[in-house]
């Protein structure tokens, strides 16, 4: 069992990963409304991604004979000026999510759960190839300006996307 700190830290970090699923359910929607269908294949099996994070921890407290604590998930934004936007507001929730992490590890050392300190380091990991993916398509974006073929091929790219 962890220490009732842990359980709060971990609870709250479970309702980033759920909120995060929203999120990118979210950014799926519009990017279907817009016809980008590569796009919202690629941000639903993103949002199915953080739903499975989220479970991650879930399984984890049950493992650790702690309380799983549901919080209420806000409602993600759901207006965007364009794709990029979309594609930089990834970004940007990638960063925050994983200084949240790193705040939890931080956490770890100071209450000495070991445990803890092992499933955070996968998160901690998972996090380096979430930011290095989405920086990848937002700097392919950049690159490509407005120029609607490119988006098209780049959509077409983003469709091919597996589970
Ligand atoms: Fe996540
Ligand atoms: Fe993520």
């Amino acid at each position: 069992m962890m220490t009732k700190k842990m359980e709060q830290a971990i609870n709250d970090q479970m309702q980033k990963e759920f909120y995060s699923s929203y999120l990118y359910l979210s950014m799926s929607a519009y990017c279907y409304e817009n016809n980008l269908k590569g796009f919202g294949h690629w941000m639903k099996l993103q949002s199915q991604e953080e739903t499975s994070h989220g479970m991650k921890f879930y399984e984890y407290m049950i493992a650790r004979g702690n309380r799983v604590l549901l919080e209420p998930i806000e409602q993600p934004p759901h207006a965007f000026k364009s794709l990029t936007e979309v594609i930089q507001k990834s970004l940007e929730h990638e960063k925050k999510v994983t200084a949240l992490l790193h705040r939890l590890y931080e956490l770890t050392m100071k209450e000495k759960d070991y445990a803890s300190q092992g499933i955070l380091q996968w998160y901690i990991n998972e996090q380096v190839e979430e930011e290095a993916t989405v920086n990848e398509i937002l700097q392919k974006l950049k690159l490509i300006s407005d120029k609607s073929s490119a988006i098209l091929y780049l959509d077409k790219e983003m469709g091919k996307r597996a589970p």
